[in-house]
């Protein structure tokens, strides 16, 4: 793609603009802030006026669709930094007034929920993936079928809280080297019972998921947000999401949030081609996002790539008023990707996560 002009004018650029539907829900514009873990939770996981603060600001700056960081269904097995947590009902009031707020703005607001498996760190013995260790994942135990079932009901449970909470939404965290990311990947499920080698058997911790949200919740939209690899069978991707009946699906690769860490190249646009791949099989609006920095380079990849909507993360870190700046024509400051110190270096070592390079620390 190429570098455009800092300077912005949308008026030719009408895609990015238009609304759009997920489910039932009509979101007024083609950017969707990433889920971004940011530190701010407290120690027991609630909602703090830190974050609420960061993400109003977002949805202030006009993201059609907010889809808050990770959230965890489990809190056993958590990570290092000061997560979100939806896994108990205590955690409602919090999430209640953290929707509230964005609703305000008039942002349509998702929950990620979230379960980190082999990627955890726990107190006492291993993290758990479906089938336990594999070279060059973390060390890991493999989980019996009884516990399969019981994580997917702690995601229906956990979705049941966010509707409390007055979501508008949920995405299904299935990428990233998490839980899920491990059942669907081919080299890392290894199972040979009903959760594994098929595509339709790999997928089916998903489809358990979304039938037990629809069966609490009929209207509540899902969109599964995933890792695919380069030569994974698009075909047979598409009918599985289709056969589960996700409402949305948004496109990553890789098993970190941070895929160059893994040496994975991140060019501009790097989820664009595997979202390509993945729109001649699904009919659900499909989204993706990764270095895309520009409304220009935003707009090409709706008209381009056939996407229903543009996940933007670090952009609006640097700049929370992206999208309005980018309606009206205005200036926007954009992200410079590989800055150091960076964001992601800062927050890894347990700052809040804010635009270094920029010093925004709203
Ligand atoms: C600090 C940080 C935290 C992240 N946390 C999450 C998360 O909680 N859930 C998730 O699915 N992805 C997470 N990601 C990945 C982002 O959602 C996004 O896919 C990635 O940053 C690429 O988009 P960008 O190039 O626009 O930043 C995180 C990324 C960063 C930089």
């Amino acid at each position: 793609m190429p570098v455009a002009d800092r300077r912005v004018v949308l008026m030719t650029h009408h895609a990015l603009l238009r609304e759009w539907s997920l489910g039932e829900l009509r979101i007024p514009n083609r950017i969707v802030m990433a889920p971004m873990s940011t530190n701010r939770a407290d120690k027991l996981g609630r909602v703090t006026t830190g974050l609420t603060r960061y993400l109003k600001r977002r949805a202030a700056g006009g993201c059609g669709l907010i889809v808050i960081e990770s959230a965890t269904v489990d809190s056993a097995f958590g990570s290092s930094g000061r997560t979100l947590r939806i896994d108990g009902d205590e955690q409602i009031s919090g999430l209640r007034e953290l929707v509230d707020e964005l609703h305000e703005t008039g942002a349509v607001v998702a929950a990620q929920l979230w379960h980190a498996g082999p990627r955890a760190e726990v107190k006492d013995g291993l993290p758990i993936s479906p089938s336990g260790a594999t070279a060059g994942m973390p060390v890991s135990r493999g989980l019996e079928v009884s516990e399969i079932e019981g994580i997917a009901r702690r995601f229906i449970e956990a979705a049941d809280r966010a509707v409390q909470a007055g979501f508008d939404a949920v995405e299904i965290h299935a990428a990233h080297g998490y839980l899920l990311h491990h059942f669907i990947d081919r080299i890392t499920n290894r199972r040979t019972d009903e959760y594994g080698g098929s595509i339709q058997r790999r997928y089916r911790i998903l489809a358990d998921i979304r039938a037990g949200i629809r069966a609490r919740s009929q209207r509540l939209p899902v969109i599964l947000r995933l890792s695919l690899r380069p030569d994974d069978d698009s075909a047979a991707i598409g009918g599985a999401i289709q056969d589960a009946g996700f409402d949305g699906v948004d496109v990553r690769t890789g098993f970190s949030s941070m895929p160059s860490a893994e040496g994975v190249a991140v060019e501009a646009g790097y989820t664009l081609e595997l979202a390509r791949k993945l729109r001649k099989h699904t009919s659900q609006p499909l989204m993706t996002g990764g270095r895309i920095l520009t409304p220009q380079d935003a707009e090409e990849a709706i008209l381009k790539y056939g996407l229903d909507a543009v996940v933007l993360g670090r952009p609006l870190l640097a700049d929370p008023d992206w999208v309005r700046k980018a309606a009206a024509g205005e200036e926007i400051t954009l992200c410079v990707y590989d800055c150091e110190p960076s964001c992601y270096g800062r927050f890894k070592e347990g700052d809040d996560l804010h635009c270094v390079f920029h010093e925004r620390r709203e």
